[in-house]
């Protein structure tokens, strides 16, 4: 199987030095379509985009629903190679790998490409799913801006299709591969039983902008106390609970090393195996942050932009994957995917492959091709399954 080679024909796409930036619709991610479209051609695949920048390659295209596969291009800042990508060549992959078997499916195979998953560009993560599944507006999706105020009505061309259930009740179930992104799996391959709820929520604190030199510090109303006050009482929070609170982007106005801060935005990414768990986990911190904003002379308002609810993944099917594939590992995650928003739709499972570092969301982000291997063969066993 050639999967260095093919994985190396992308892997220069929106490389830096400090990471991938391939963020949705932006030069590199719309090269790595092409370059997925052009695949698909070598492979007979037929391609149909569904109105909301999510691609679908059928092979053996038919009115009976097909078995789905695939993942995302779209990185973090800064990001890995794996993470979304190799959901994506291992599913070209492995329908070479049936091919080369001489499987003949009863019913459409597909691979599907998702936009905006890691929500790095708009705010919402799996926006392309959670449009294909009415799980969020069209007319509210086209107005979300980036960091440079662009809409996503004018990155992508005009406002979402939305909703399509007709392209849903073409689907009998969705297996997506993905890395493995902690350290949890200690063999090739496993399956995923659940995600965690998780959200983000944007913290504004307003104070007021003066002079770092004239300003006595009795006088000041600094924003930047409060945050900083925030970003511990988040971390104290979540140990408290078991759960994961993270404060990972951050600006800062005018930003300016001889001004007090008029303004600082945050954003708290919270995480819990239980939904209770993040809801008690975020009212707390937002209890300490307004504590802490009386006595700084501070304001604090938090704005939810991304809620993912919890995905238990179909029993049945993660069982007779996890049979299929002789026993190996089932395990939950605390990273979100595409899958979990089609969860709510139709039968989805994950295959994980392991992450040697167990490191992700970082360009030191890894699997060894022995591993993405594996991942290719057992991707392949399950669509034979699933397909035939
Ligand atoms: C996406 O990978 C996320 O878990 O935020
Ligand atoms: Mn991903
Ligand atoms: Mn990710």
């Amino acid at each position: 199987m050639e999967f260095r080679a093919l994985w190396d024909e992308i892997a220069a796409i929106g490389k830096e030095p400090t990471g991938y930036l391939r963020y949705a619709w932006t030069e590199p991610e719309l090269a790595l379509r092409t370059w997925f479209r052009a695949q698909a051609g070598q492979r007979d695949l037929a391609v149909e985009e569904d109105g909301n920048g999510n691609l679908f390659a059928w092979w053996n295209p038919s009115a009976e629903p097909g078995v789905l596969t695939g993942s995302h291009f779209d990185s973090v800042p800064h990001g890995g190679a794996y993470d979304g990508p190799l959901g994506i060549v291992s599913a070209l992959l492995a329908v070479d790998e049936l091919r080369a078997r001489g499987v003949r499916p009863a019913r459409p195979v597909g691979v599907a490409v998702f936009a905006e998953e890691e929500g790095s560009r708009f705010g919402l993560a799996c926006l392309g799913s959670r449009l294909l599944t009415g799980a969020v507006a069209p007319e509210a999706a086209a107005a979300l801006r980036d960091r440079d105020g662009v809409t996503l009505a004018e990155a992508a061309g005009g406002v979402p299709k939305g909703h399509r259930p007709d392209l849903l009740a073409r689907i009998s179930s969705f297996v997506e591969l993905h890395i493995e992104q902690g350290r949890a799996l200690t063999v090739p391959v496993g399956v995923a039983s659940a995600i965690w709820p998780h959200g983000r929520w944007r913290i504004d604190f307003a104070g007021e902008g003066n002079h770092a030199g004239t300003t006595l510090m009795s006088d000041r109303h600094d924003p930047m106390l409060t945050f900083a006050y925030t970003v511990l009482a988040a971390n104290k929070e979540a140990r408290l609970r078991g759960a994961h609170a993270t404060i990972g982007r951050v600006s800062v106005e005018p930003n300016a090393t001889n001004a007090i801060p008029a303004r600082v935005s945050a954003w708290l990414d919270a995480r819990a195996a239980d939904a209770s768990v993040v809801d008690d986990l975020v009212a707390a911190v937002t209890a300490r942050a307004s504590e802490r904003a009386t006595r700084d002379g501070t304001r604090v308002q938090l704005t939810p932009e991304s809620l993912s609810g919890e995905t238990a993944f179909d029993v049945a099917l993660r069982d007779r994957i996890a049979e299929r594939l002789g026993g190996v590992p089932v395990l939950a995650t605390g990273a979100g995917h595409d899958a979990g928003v089609l969860s709510a739709h139709v039968p989805t499972a994950m295959l994980f492959v392991r992450n040697p570092s167990g490191v992700s969301h970082s360009p030191a982000e890894t699997a060894s091709d022995d591993d993405c291997i594996e991942g290719v063969r057992a991707l392949a066993d399950v669509l034979e399954d699933l397909a035939c």
